[in-house]
């Protein structure tokens, strides 16, 4: 059994990434990143402290909307109509969940989709699902990337994602279906779902229950993907019980520790991408 070191893995991408934005900046090209964050759901609350902390490590300009339930719909959207034309903005999130008050859809399609970092509008994920990869979802990415660096071949590998959400289930199934991959999701309506992940060669699990998936999910010799951060009793835990699957897996992901520092990590490489792109346009221009 081989644990996925996630930490160590970002680290490695985020010094590259430092490379790089110290030659965008001698190009006069500072990456900037516009975040919206509506309401304040506490995982939300941490993962925009996260990912500003890790722009300001990496020198990313991150500039951080907050809007309140008191806010109206017309207030977010006009934020992110500016952000839209903004130069210095290479990539806009919308942190999602948006509370149930307002459309996060509708929110969410006035992010240019040049500007869709996090890959979760309509027409990045049309081009995903049509074998035109542009953006990638970000912890999709970030899951891909890990089983690279392991040297994980995915084609013809049947993969179990458990979770059908849009932020990865969805996204991450289109993903390795276009590298080869045959694909199966399961969500909560599936019946009998131990015997479907039981065949799996790789079981991704992102359904945000702590310790759910147990020995018995579990294929001799399986790869084991945890999406899930949960908290309990003050402790992060993922959705996978690591200490009765870690025997039987060959290769499995920690929590924390895991994919959370991947995902932004892939974010911010989108915003990075984007930078370059804009540097190339200057670079024409002169
Ligand atoms: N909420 C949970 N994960 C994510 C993410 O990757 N991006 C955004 N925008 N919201 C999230």
């Amino acid at each position: 059994m081989k644990i996925i070191d996630g930490k160590k893995i970002s680290q490695e991408i985020r010094k590259e990434l430092k490379k790089e934005i110290e030659k965008l900046k001698i190009k006069n090209v500072i990456p900037g990143l516009g975040i919206i964050l509506v309401g304040n759901d506490p995982a939300s609350e941490i993962y925009v402290r996260n990912k500003l902390k890790t722009c300001k490590e990496l020198g990313i300009n991150a500039q951080l909307y907050r809007f309140t339930e008191n806010n109206s719909e017309e207030e977010i959207i006009k934020a992110i109509k500016e952000l839209n034309v903004d130069i210095n903005i290479d990539g806009i999130i919308v942190q999602s969940p948006v509370p149930s008050c307002f459309c996060e859809d509708k929110i969410i399609s006035y992010v240019d989709p040049k500007k869709d970092v996090d890959g979760f509008g309509i027409v990045q994920l049309g081009f995903l699902l049509s074998k035109q990869e542009q953006k990638l979802a970000a912890t999709p990415l970030g899951i891909l990337k890990m089983l690279e660096y392991e040297n994980i071949d995915i084609e013809g590998k049947h993969v179990v994602i458990v979770g059908d959400s849009l932020i990865v289930g969805r996204p991450l199934s289109a993903l390795l279906l276009n590298r080869g991959a045959t694909v199966t999701i399961a969500h909560k309506k599936t019946i009998n779902l131990k015997e479907l992940t039981r065949q799996a060669d790789i079981l991704i699990v992102a359904i945000g229950q702590p310790n759910f998936i147990t020995e018995e999910y579990v294929k001799d010799g399986a790869i084991v993907i945890d999406v899930g951060i949960n908290r309990v009793d003050g402790h992060l835990v993922g959705d996978v019980d690591f200490n009765r699957v870690f025997k039987k897996a060959s290769y499995i992901t920690p929590v924390p520790g895991g994919v959370g520092p991947m995902t932004i990590t892939m974010l911010l490489s989108n915003v990075v991408d984007e930078a370059k792109i804009r540097s190339e346009l200057n670079g024409s221009k002169n």
